[in-house]
């Protein structure tokens, strides 16, 4: 049976980051496991930076600002110590990764290039050109296999082993050759992303932000914190909805409307594109409901100008934004303005983690990191360029804290891992060998068409209610529906299927957490209810699964020193 001291589940910058600190402490066996080959993860996805208050370029900025600028952004949902620690360690984290070897764009001076971000106080992105995450994740892998983290990389984890609410290990598929392990582990990372991909028809994740690991936790009774939060990025291409960075807005690029007007001047004429994604990505929709946009239905789209920044800045800055126009517009962004729309983007909720300084989730040896947990640093509308930064800042101490945990837990030699292993493998053979009469696509389909009608960009009751009752007769109508292919080797079928099953259950809890929330606050912006209401809501959500869906309770949030005001820009 393989067995570790730490599994971490996922391999984006989170799991890698967690990785590399746990490899540190030689009395723990470390491991990685992960759907995708781990330079595939969606960390790669993320184009305009990461924020670290270095102020190169302006000697204002502070972690004090950037806590603040984070606290209201997050409409004061977010747990006000979490952050404040987040932006203290932010600088630190930026010059460990240039250490690594993170190629980050400069200043004529040398030091690290910083750009403007929505939200923000003070050009505090730090990045390289639009491909930022890509550079950090390659990076980190390649400072992981440096140091020998052993990775099992395509394999599926499928169940969470737990004993007397302590982490024993998983279940896993191994998707090369289709056989199904239990998998020892005295403590379990989970690293797994999000769960945009309920969402359709514009959606900027990896086909395989399924949720994975918050659907597990789920299901294994750790509660999801705040997963009614989703943030849809102002900027998706119109047709598919691949991600243009909020860093063509902060090099400078205009939002128009089809009377050629700078439209953010009647939403937020402060900050005007720059203001937070939530407001942004509303006013996008608004222009566009009300017949200021170009085209139809949900082709229509705004025009995001990058013309007045010039070919040289274009392709210096913004050279992946520019292939992708091309590719996928037909438009090269030097001669014409790119269509664009919101596009589904960041799961704010996620697993419950209780103590910010480990990540830990209310199971012990059960941790969480990055975009599948809720820790919160993000609250109901998280900032641009704070995702990158959540990953490596909780990344680290998670990883330290899984390994000093698992070093400190004796051996359990009672445990029935073999029980466990022919259970979980009598299961997938019976899967494999099912008929059912539904089809997937169809299921997949009109659950993320639901979503993104429902309980989408705005929400309202009942549109709420039909989503609720929707999702439940989709639930039901997965009851029939097969993998469909009963091979073994690379049976991406029945992934498919069990990520369906992940999916589906988020987007239940979704849709009631949604429902139950009767106030407007970040990106859970209600037409029947269009202001926020901290008397009664201030407060986290946490869902936890039952057969008849999800339980809510309510859980106070973290004040420190920011009090709750109108959010304006
Ligand atoms: O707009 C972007 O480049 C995305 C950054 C982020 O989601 O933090």
């Amino acid at each position: 049976m393989l067995s570790y001291d730490v599994l971490i589940v996922g391999a984006g910058g989170g799991g890698l980051m967690a990785a590399l600190e746990a490899n540190k402490n030689k009395n723990v066996k470390v491991g990685v496991i992960t759907k995708v080959y781990p330079t595939r993860s969606h960390t790669g996805a993320a184009q305009g930076g990461i924020n670290a208050a270095l102020a190169n370029v302006d000697p204002s900025d502070s972690p004090e600002v950037h806590a603040f600028d984070t606290v209201k952004g997050s409409d004061y949902l977010g747990d006000q110590d979490a952050i404040e620690f987040m932006c203290e360690e932010a600088p630190k984290r930026i010059y460990e990764l240039e250490h690594m070897g993170v190629p980050f764009s400069r200043l004529p001076d040398g030091r690290i290039a910083q750009r403007p971000f929505g939200g923000a106080g003070f050009p505090r992105t730090c990045y390289a050109a639009d491909k930022t995450g890509h550079v950090m994740l390659h990076t980190m892998y390649e400072q992981c296999l440096k140091e020998g983290v052993e990775f099992l990389n395509e394999w599926y984890v499928h169940e969470l082993l737990i004993d007397n609410n302590e982490a024993k290990g998983v279940i896993a598929i191994d998707i090369r050759t289709g056989e199904v392990h239990a998998i020892k582990a005295k403590a379990v990372v989970f690293a797994t992303g999000g769960y945009a991909r309920v969402y359709w028809v514009r959606n900027s994740n990896a086909i395989g932000s399924t949720g994975d690991g918050i659907a597990i936790c789920y299901r294994a009774g750790i509660p999801v914190k705040d997963i009614e939060f989703v943030q849809f990025h102002p900027t998706g291409l119109r047709s598919t909805g691949i991600l243009v960075t909020e860093g063509a807005r902060g090099e400078g690029g205009y939002l128009i409307n089809n009377k050629g007007e700078r439209f953010m001047a009647n939403y937020a004429p402060n900050k005007m594109e720059l203001a937070p994604r939530d407001m942004v990505a509303r006013a996008i929709e608004t222009e566009i409901l009300e017949g200021r946009g170009w085209g139809e239905g949900m082709n229509a789209y705004v025009h995001l100008d990058l013309r007045h920044l010039g070919a040289q800045k274009i392709k210096e800055r913004l050279p992946q934004i520019r292939m992708l126009a091309i590719d996928f517009e037909g438009v090269d962004p030097i001669e014409e303005p790119i269509p664009v729309r919101p596009t589904a983007h960041y799961s704010m909720g996620g697993i419950h983690v209780e103590d910010y300084k480990t990540s830990m989730t209310p199971v012990k040896g059960v941790f969480a990191v990055g975009e599948c947990a809720c820790v919160s640093v993000h609250g109901a509308n998280r900032l641009g360029g704070n995702s990158l930064l959540d990953i490596v800042v909780f990344g680290k101490p998670a990883g330290a804290a899984a390994a000093e945990y698992a070093e400190n837990m004796p051996e359990d030699t009672t445990y029935n891992y073999k029980a466990e292993e022919e259970r979980a493998k009598a299961e997938i053979e019976a899967l494999l060998k099912k008929e059912g009469t539904e089809n997937i696509n169809e299921i997949r389909t009109e659950m993320a068409q639901t979503m993104w009608d429902k309980v989408g960009i705005f929400r309202e009751e009942g549109p709420m209610k039909e989503a609720i009752e929707k999702i439940k007769e989709l639930k039901e109508r997965y009851k029939n529906l097969a993998p469909g292919d009963s091979s073994k080797l690379f049976n991406t079928a029945l992934i498919n299927y069990l990520e369906l099953g992940n999916l589906l259950d988020l987007a239940e809890a979704i849709a009631v957490t949604a429902e139950m929330r009767k106030e407007s606050r970040g990106a859970h912006a209600r037409r029947d209810y269009p202001k926020r209401d901290d008397e009664n809501f201030l407060k986290h959500s946490l869902a936890y699964y039952t057969e008849d869906g999800p339980k809510v309770e309510y859980i106070d949030v973290k004040i420190t020193k920011y009090q709750p005001q109108e959010r304006k820009y």
